[in-house]
């Protein structure tokens, strides 16, 4: 019998190489929801939506809000899906640091959090499906049958993120990306829209000292109990 599991923690803490691993080996549907607040924080870039001082064009981007169109489709080389936005694959535009940056704040605005849980509900409407973000065990699916909550050192999730910037071949600097981190946790787990926080009922996985391999492993114990 198919299940919903419920993948939530901090920036770069590795969840999503461990939802998206499990899904491929499980047969599940992944859904990386902070792909999809990075392709309105990409929208809204491309639009001019926020102002020189970083405040965001709220009635702006609330009006443009139905144009926005997010989709997952797979990638038959990486075997991963890969996001569009309107019909373009972003996958690798929404990782910059650019995105990076302006996320979290976009993702405090209630009508953005609206639009987009809503959508997830839609996708996991049906169970048989990994979903990685930060309220995804206490506001999406708050029934999911495992939650689990990841969590790592900053240093760690920042060296992790460095890592996976450079194999990419894009721009990084460790210092940038510590603090990038460390802002986003703040901003994410301190905002009144849904802040980021375990579930009463979620497994609790430090994993700064495992490996992908243990990460799998441990993820695939959890689901088989
Ligand atoms: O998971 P990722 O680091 O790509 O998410 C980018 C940002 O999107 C997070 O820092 C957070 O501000 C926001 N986010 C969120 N709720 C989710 C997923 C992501 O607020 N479910």
């Amino acid at each position: 019998k198919k299940i919903t599991i419920a993948i939530d923690g901090f920036s770069s803490c590795g969840k999503s190489t461990m939802a998206k691993d499990l899904a491929k080996e499980i047969g599940y549907i992944y859904v990386d929801t902070g792909a999809m607040y990075r392709s309105v924080t990409l929208y809204a870039l491309r639009h001019n939506l926020f102002n020189a001082d970083g405040t965001i064009r709220e009635k702006e981007l609330q009006e443009q809000m139905k144009n926005i169109n997010i989709s997952f489709q797979l990638n038959k080389d990486t075997g991963r899906p890969d996001t569009y936005l309107n019909g373009e694959n972003v996958e690798n535009d929404i990782r910059t640091m650019e995105v990076s940056s302006h996320v979290s704040p976009i993702a405090t605005l209630a009508f953005v959090r609206k639009a987009l849980v809503e959508q997830q509900q839609r996708m996991g409407a049906e169970k048989g499906i990994v979903m990685d973000g930060r309220d995804i065990g206490t506001v999406v699916f708050p029934h999911a049958e495992l939650k689990i909550f990841v969590t790592a050192s900053a240093e760690v999730r920042a060296q992790r993120r460095y890592d996976e910037l450079k194999t990419k071949g894009m721009e990084a600097d460790f210092s940038d990306i510590l603090k990038n981190v460390q802002e986003r946790d703040y901003i994410d787990s301190h905002r009144e829209t849904s802040p980021l926080r375990k579930a009463d009922d979620a497994i609790e996985l430090d994993n700064s000292h495992l490996t992908i391999a243990e990460q799998k492993k441990w993820l695939y114990d959890q689901y088989c109990k």
